[in-house]
């Protein structure tokens, strides 16, 4: 509905690259969708669309992070927002170590969040996957906000 789409457009987002690891394959996607839902335990949710390639291994490891990108990472959001780790593999040359869960932790993040996969609810084509916190680290850099003309002129 283009009235819904319209008004969707004037809501503020953050910029985030979700990530899992399945059965030694490590992939991730910018995200956009990302809140938190709960204090006590820590929750956050995710809304990740069906066709990704990182949405069947968020479903089939359990698991998955969220990096707060940073200012000055527009290059990551590009670089795991415009093409599918279905045709690349989109950790070649990029720094990044494992979290608890074996998920993608990137280097010079605002912030990251390792997280247990604790419910996956259908919504229209997207998959909301909510995680509850296993391990999180902090800085005091600046998030990144999604402005769409970054990506899509
Ligand atoms: C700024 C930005 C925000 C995005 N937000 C989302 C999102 O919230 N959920 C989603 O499923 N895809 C989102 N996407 C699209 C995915 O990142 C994109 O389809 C990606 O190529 C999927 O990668 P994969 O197939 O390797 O998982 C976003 C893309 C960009 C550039």
């Amino acid at each position: 509905m283009k009235k819904a789409s319209a008004a969707f457009r004037k809501f503020t987002y953050g910029v985030y690259v979700v990530g899992a690891k399945h059965e030694g394959r490590t992939n991730a996607l910018t995200c956009a969708w990302v809140m938190r839902v709960s204090h006590r335990p820590p929750l956050v949710a995710v809304a990740v669309g069906k066709t990704r390639f990182t949405h069947d291994l968020i479903a089939k490891s359990g698991a998955f992070s969220v990096n707060v990108l940073s200012q000055d990472q527009l290059k990551y959001a590009r670089h795991f927002g415009l093409k599918s780790g279905r045709e690349v593999d989109k950790f070649t040359g990029i720094s990044y170590r494992e979290g608890k869960t074996g998920s993608p932790l990137l280097e010079g993040v605002v912030a990251w969040l390792d997280c247990r996969l604790v419910g996956s609810y259908p919504a229209g084509d997207h998959t909301i996957f909510v995680g509850e916190v296993v391990d999180a680290e902090t800085t005091d850099l600046s998030p990144l906000q999604y402005n769409p003309r970054d990506y899509w002129g």
